[in-house]
């Protein structure tokens, strides 16, 4: 197996993440909604995620990232940029889980967000 599922809690749907493969590409290579202002280069926050499950199999977050994550709402210790994880390898059981805020910089900047 060289691909976990990635169960999005709240959307009812899974995808699929290769090892290697940033939390954002497998979203959007797979249709799934992701903000991502900045074009997934560490430079805004709307591609917050948070890794309920298999967080350890992620790359470890850099200072860039950890700074950009001080921008988000409601950051958590599970929180982490969609473009910056990626995944190292895969988690025992073969699933992780992760929540997509359904609010963003950029939808509370519009008027909306919740
Ligand atoms: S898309 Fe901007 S930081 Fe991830």
């Amino acid at each position: 197996m060289t691909k976990a599922r990635l169960q999005v809690r709240g959307d009812d749907r899974t995808f699929t993440v290769a090892v290697g493969e940033t939390i954002l590409h497998a979203a959007m290579a797979q249709g799934l909604e992701l903000d991502h202002a900045c074009g997934g280069v560490c430079a805004c926050s709307t591609c917050h995620v948070k890794i309920h499950r298999g967080g350890e199999c992620f790359s470890a977050a850099s200072e860039d990232e950890l700074d950009q994550l001080d921008e988000a709402r409601d950051v958590g210790l599970d929180s982490r940029l969609g473009c910056q994880a990626k995944l190292l390898r895969l988690p025992e059981g073969g699933e992780v889980e992760i929540t997509i805020p359904t609010w963003n910089v950029n939808a509370i900047r519009e008027g909306g967000g919740h």
